[in-house]
């Protein structure tokens, strides 16, 4: 996978919203992707970052998923956060996309420090959020550390796979999937997830370049008949089912 070779080409095809159609993507375009944000709307956000920026705490890191190309078994909280969670303008992308969407109920698939789970929490404190994580040392962590007291949030230790083949079905508006970067099992939780999804369900995936097998998952499904709406923002991918508009695909300017 040639990142660089791919960038480029995202660049040049990536529109603006001129020439956008679709209401639904115009609005997305429009409320979501050119939103500025209040700069006090993220400070507890920002305290937690401050912290983890910093924290030298070392954790044993048993590995669910594909892995980190760069990060070893024993792991430093400060190289976590830096290479492995939802900020900058990928976290504020989960902020406003839950501010303006709304969601009540909310899926995340790889917990990790919670960077991502704090920012959807602090856009709606009433949505209902659960958010998995495989690694026991991780996920104590994070339990221990997030920042909020008594959140809205379930925080759940359990492999991706046990989560969606349990027997407990529900009806989530947002899915999340930021974590076990591998094609086939991106492919596989959405099968075993469909179920739980409605038309508006927003499916948002994330590291859709991250290798070839993602890459070539992020092309089937953006061209599944089943998913509407695609949008390709070069990290992320979105898709929605939304029938009742033509199939269309977008990359986007981000
Ligand atoms: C990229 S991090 C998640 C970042 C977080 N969502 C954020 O927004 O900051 C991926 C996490 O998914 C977890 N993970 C990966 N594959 C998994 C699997 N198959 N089952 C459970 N957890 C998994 C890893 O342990 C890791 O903590």
């Amino acid at each position: 996978m040639n990142l660089l070779y791919e960038f480029i080409k995202y660049k040049w095809q990536a529109k603006g919203r001129h020439g956008i159609h679709s209401p639904f993507v115009y609005d997305f375009v429009e409320k979501v992707l050119k939103n500025k944000l209040n700069s006090k709307e993220l400070n507890q956000a920002n305290e937690y970052h401050n912290f983890l920026q910093r924290c030298d705490i070392e954790i044993e890191f048993n590995e669910f998923g594909a892995g980190s190309k760069l990060l070893k078994k024993t792991r430093r909280i400060k190289d976590m956060f830096a290479l492995s969670s939802s900020k900058g303008k990928y976290g504020k992308l989960l902020y406003l996309l839950v501010k303006h969407y709304k969601p009540e109920k909310i899926v995340e698939f790889g917990t990790s420090l919670g960077v991502g789970t704090l920012q959807m929490h602090l856009a709606s404190k009433s949505a209902e959020i659960t958010t998995v994580e495989g690694c026991k040392n991780t996920h104590a962590f994070t339990l221990k550390n997030f920042p909020l007291k008594n959140p809205n949030v379930n925080f759940i230790l359990s492999s991706f796979e046990a989560f969606c083949l349990q027997e407990v079905k529900n009806s989530y508006d947002l899915i999340f999937i930021d974590g076990h970067h591998d094609g086939e099992y991106l492919l596989r939780y959405l099968r075993l997830l469909d179920d739980q999804t409605h038309d508006n369900t927003l499916l948002i995936l994330d590291d859709i370049r991250w290798s070839k097998s993602m890459f070539d998952a992020w092309k089937k499904l953006s061209t599944d008949k089943k998913y509407h709406v695609s949008i390709d923002l070069f990290r992320v991918g979105i898709l929605v089912k939304k029938p009742d508009q033509a199939k269309e695909h977008f990359i986007l300017q981000y």
